[in-house]
């Protein structure tokens, strides 16, 4: 479910009209839905009642701190794969007791800084790191809480850029090592083992890798948290949306199509996995980031020249890869509709591409859209997640202001960047002077 809907043919997030927020700070614009976020976070909460849980949103698919507070309102936890991003937790009214920090790279003065603001755990995602975390923590006189990350080599059948629990990918610790490196963490003094954690990959649209993974970590989980206490297990994050609606005839697309079919839903993942996961008697942990915020933005973006060469039509927009890079980066799919519909039914194939030096600065290829012209508007839309966070500056380009929407209201949550902002940190040496 989300709150982009058309109303007298304009798309309104909740009860704002999108057009009027282009108009009003301009584009590209990414924007929020608060009632889609806590929406979210409610139903995944919801679904897993049954269990003694914590949601721990990954924070790297939105970082923005009102989108932040928001979830944090909600009770949120967070994971993070950094000392900015816990520096972002404290920022937003987080809780660092609530928060998870993976990663593979973890650097002393990031555990130092972890240790000292009490996180609920480190995910060590190696041997080498367990130690580290431990001289750390001896070094500051406290008891570092610790679990392993399990790489269970299960492969979640996503894009292989967001795959990550198979022994292709860096994450985690070999299913068949876990058990040992337990045994030699155990015995260092400043750790306390409180559970294990895995994570499979992202945009998982089907239950059965996270049944096929669970059932294969449990009997370890069982015989573990019996030797060592443990007090949690963190099955991850992963959940997909829906990016492309698959429409059953009649319907209108993405904005009727939340409940879809097939779709990896958190009342089917949990119908699957709590009766595996309940008798555990743990704590259980989930880290969705683009569950909760990918359906709950979009990025709006102004049409500046339409191109037509005798093979293409080319709708050239302002907004580029450098705002949103999942395109190109991942040929993924974003659905993409004009803020105002003039209700003809006529499309041409087109290509939506941004500014951008590069062949790859594209949105879609060849798609079927309504006819644009230069000042329409359109939406990106399920840009939520891994969208701005995944923003740079490339060509001098400065970053897309932000907007959150609570019903009628509407706040910018992030000024736009200005140019000269871009080079702020930058020096000319002294003898070019
Ligand atoms: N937990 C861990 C340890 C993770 O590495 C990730 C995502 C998550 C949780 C959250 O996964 P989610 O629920 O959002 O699927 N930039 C890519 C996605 C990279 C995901 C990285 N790790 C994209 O745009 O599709």
């Amino acid at each position: 479910m989300h709150h982009f809907q058309y109303r007298n043919n304009k798309l309104h997030c909740e009860g704002v009209s999108v057009e009027g927020l282009a108009e009003k700070f301009g584009t590209p614009l990414y924007v929020y839905s608060q009632a889609t976020l806590t929406d979210h976070y409610q139903k995944l909460d919801k679904a897993l009642a049954p269990l003694d849980h914590m949601i721990c949103f990954a924070m790297k698919a939105n970082s923005n701190l009102a989108v932040m507070r928001v979830l944090a309102n909600q009770g949120s936890g967070f994971d993070l794969v950094s000392g900015g991003e816990l520096q972002r937790v404290i920022a937003a009214g987080g809780d660092p007791r609530k928060c998870a920090f993976a990663g593979v790279g973890k650097t002393e003065e990031e555990i130092e800084f972890a240790l000292r603001k009490g996180i609920y755990t480190f995910n060590a995602e190696s041997e080498p790191e367990l130690i580290r975390i431990n001289k750390v923590a001896a070094r500051l006189k406290k008891v570092a809480p610790v679990a392993v990350r399990v790489n269970p080599n299960i492969d979640a059948g996503t894009h292989a850029k967001i795959t990550t629990g198979t022994y292709e990918n860096k994450f985690g610790i070999q299913f068949e090592q876990v058990e040992g490196i337990y045994a030699r963490a155990s015995k260092l003094k400043n750790l306390r083992l409180r559970g294990l954690q895995m994570h499979i990959g992202s945009q998982l649209t089907s239950v059965n890798p996270y049944e096929l993974a669970v059932a294969k970590v449990l009997p370890m989980v069982k015989k573990l948290a019996a030797k060592y206490k443990f007090e949690f297990f963190s099955i991850g994050g992963g959940l997909g949306i829906i990016y492309k609606p698959a429409l059953a005839s009649g319907e209108e697309g993405w904005w009727n199509t939340s409940e879809a079919k097939g779709l990896l839903t958190p009342d089917t993942y949990a119908a699957k996995l709590i009766p595996l996961l309940k008798p555990l008697g743990l704590k259980i942990l989930v880290e969705p980031g683009r569950f909760i915020v990918g359906n709950a933005g979009i990025l709006v973006t102004r049409v500046e020249y339409v191109k037509r060469t005798g093979k293409k039509n080319f709708v050239i927009v302002d907004a580029a890869m450098n705002d949103l890079i999942r395109p190109a980066f991942y040929d993924s799919y974003h659905e993409i509709v004009p803020l105002k519909r003039n209700g003809a039914s006529k499309t041409i194939p087109s290509d939506v591409v941004g500014p951008i030096c590069e062949s790859g600065d594209f949105f879609c290829k060849d798609r079927p859209l309504p006819k644009v012209g230069e000042g329409d508007y359109l939406a990106l839309l399920s840009a939520g997640a891994y969208g701005f966070v995944m923003a740079s500056n490339y060509n001098a380009r400065a970053m897309a202001a932000e907007i959150l929407v609570n019903g009628k209201q509407a706040a910018v949550v992030r000024d736009r960047q200005q140019v000269k902002d871009i080079w702020r940190d930058e020096k000319i040496a002294t003898w070019l002077k």
